[in-house]
């Protein structure tokens, strides 16, 4: 479960707020869609949730640890693909792999059958003992997920982790999603594709200019026009001209 309570981010002293006052609760089962224009605040959002940056003010819970009381903890919970390839380019995929392994303390067995289950989903096996610098951007990214992953997390953080992915990549991808809900599980991500999150999402929320603008299931978010699309919706909600009307 993540919840945000009252969370504003100023970078820097500018004054301006990526993100300003946002109150999200995603509760467990449930696949969380995060939409939003480009600069609308999603990264920083996501960075908030993963405790790489701290709030200016308010408060990040996940499964109802506090992120700045509690980071350790609450950071072991949340298994985090980054919007870039922050990886180690000398290492092999697969002592990547091992050392993130090490960091969280998974047990060797349970190591070994994750990174054989995944090397195999996503068919990374072959490339598995070559340098990462020589990997392909969707190899890389297959390998974050792979990473990500390694400790059990209860809690999925993804920013936008469909990009890059070729579509049999991605398929496998949302259905693990969609599993990892279906076991009880969170898994919160942003995306610019609205076709995926419109159909994998429980509920979605949409931001712009660092404020929630939408959120609710896609039935709540159409407010009763059927047959209305994602696409219709965050074109109208994310106008500057149409809101002020
Ligand atoms: N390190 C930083 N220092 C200063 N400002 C930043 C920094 N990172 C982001 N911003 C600003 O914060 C705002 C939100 O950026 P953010 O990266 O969260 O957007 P986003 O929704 O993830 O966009 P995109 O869809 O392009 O990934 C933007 O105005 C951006 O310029
Ligand atoms: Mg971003």
């Amino acid at each position: 479960m993540i919840r945000f309570e009252h969370v504003t981010k100023e970078y820097g002293k500018s004054g301006v707020k990526a993100v300003d006052d946002l109150n999200l609760l995603v509760e467990r089962g449930k696949v969380f869609g995060f939409i939003g224009p480009n600069g609308a605040g999603k990264t920083t959002s996501i960075r908030l949730m993963t405790g790489i940056l701290a709030p200016t003010s308010g408060r990040v819970l996940i499964g109802g640890m506090d992120m700045a009381k509690d980071p350790v903890d609450a950071k072991r919970m949340i298994g985090f693909v980054p919007d870039g390839h922050e990886l180690y380019d000398r290492l092999t995929g697969l002592e990547y792999l091992r050392f993130l392994a090490d960091i969280y303390g998974v047990e060797p067995e349970r190591r070994k059958a994750h990174i054989e289950k995944y090397l195999a989903l996503f068919e990374l096996e072959q490339a598995a003992g070559d340098p990462i610098r020589s990997y392909s951007r969707g190899m890389k990214q297959k390998l974050t997920v792979i990473g990500a992953l390694i400790h059990k997390p209860p809690v999925w953080v993804l920013d936008e982790p469909m990009v890059g992915l070729d579509p049999r990549a991605a398929h496998i991808l949302k259905e693990e999603m969609r599993r990892h809900c279906d076991e009880g599980n969170t898994v919160f991500f942003s995306t610019h594709v609205l076709e995926v999150a419109e159909k994998l999402c429980d509920e979605i929320a949409i931001i712009d200019k660092g404020r929630v603008v939408a959120e609710g299931t896609l039935e709540e978010l159409r407010s009763g026009e059927t047959g209305t699309s994602l696409e219709q919706l965050f074109l109208e909600m994310t106008d500057a001209e149409v809101k002020a009307e």
